[in-house]
């Protein structure tokens, strides 16, 4: 018996990383996925976002396990298209159980940082986005009267400040990651009376192609004090960060019996960071 027996999940950003990490452990547990990613690179952006061979890898590995899944090509920014993915994967598996609104960027490093449109950029994925992916969500989470489980990922950068050099990308990342915590307060008192529960979650660093990249590692050189601010008190995998697993294993409390009493928190996952 799985933790996600007959369960449906719809996740955001699931051709690669964390989403995808979320997406097959939800399948091996039992549940239909529902899910989009952007499949194409954005401006601000320096390193490459998921491809649509990335989605069809997930797709396939999903669907190894026995489960089904209704995965296609959409952006967090535009809600008719998000609306349209739930609206369309409910209406064939029949019921909506749990929602990981996990899409992001790192508009953070190079030149394109420093511009207006890395800063709008990252609001708009991050924190429209996300807003975009629960919203429409909702109404089918009510319908089944099963109550329900949303997890939104935030980051450490959604709790501390530490990882700012001012710029444009840099804050849109950290001011979206906050707030994404008021809309999870928010629907966590709304909700709760219908058994549905919300939570953030705030990893540190996880090696993702998000991060795992030329530009990344150019960033923390050319900001050796942020470096220094990224390291984990605990001691973590060989290169100091997280693998998408450690990020699902918890995500797969909140979002199974397990975690049935824990909403409206912001949980870490995050190896000691934010104690400091
Ligand atoms: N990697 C880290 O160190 C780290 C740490 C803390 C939090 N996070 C957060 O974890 C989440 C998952 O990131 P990851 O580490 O798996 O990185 P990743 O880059 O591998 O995955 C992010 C996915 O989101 C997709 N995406 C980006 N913009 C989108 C849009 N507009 N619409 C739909 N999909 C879009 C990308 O194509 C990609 O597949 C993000 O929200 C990120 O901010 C990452």
């Amino acid at each position: 018996m799985g933790l996600a027996d007959g369960k449906v999940a719809f996740i955001s950003g699931l051709a690669r990383g964390q989403g995808r990490s979320h997406a097959v452990r939800l399948a091996e547990e039992g549940a239909d996925i529902i899910g989009f990613d952007i499949c194409h690179d954005e401006p601000s952006v320096e390193y490459p976002l998921a491809t649509p061979d990335d989605l069809d890898e997930t797709i396939a590995l999903v669907e190894k396990t026995g489960q089904r899944i209704h995965a296609v090509q959409a952006d967090a920014r535009d809600a008719d298209a998000v609306q349209k993915v739930v609206d369309d994967g409910v209406a064939e598996f029949g019921r909506l159980d749990i929602v990981l609104a996990n899409a992001g960027i790192m508009a953070i490093t190079g030149q394109q940082r420093l511009m207006p449109d890395a800063w709008h950029a990252g609001i708009d994925i991050m924190l429209k986005g996300v807003y975009n992916t629960v919203n429409p969500a909702i109404p089918h989470l009510r319908a089944g009267g099963r109550g329900g489980s949303i997890v939104i990922t935030s980051s450490t950068a959604g709790l501390v400040g530490g990882m700012s050099d001012g710029s444009p990308g840099v804050l849109g990342y950290i001011a979206s990651k906050h707030g994404v915590v008021g809309l999870m307060r928010a629907w966590t008192l709304l909700l709760a009376p219908e058994g549905i529960r919300v939570n953030t979650i705030h990893p540190t660093g996880v090696a993702s192609p998000m991060v795992v990249n030329e530009a990344f590692g150019r960033f923390v050189q050319e900001f050796p004090q942020i470096a220094e601010n990224l390291q984990n008190p605990l001691p973590v995998h060989d290169n100091g960060m997280l693998l998408p697993e450690d990020v699902t294993n918890t995500i797969m409390h909140l979002v199974s019996d397990a975690g049935q009493y824990t909403t409206g928190q912001t949980v870490v996952v995050d190896a000691g960071f934010t104690a400091r």
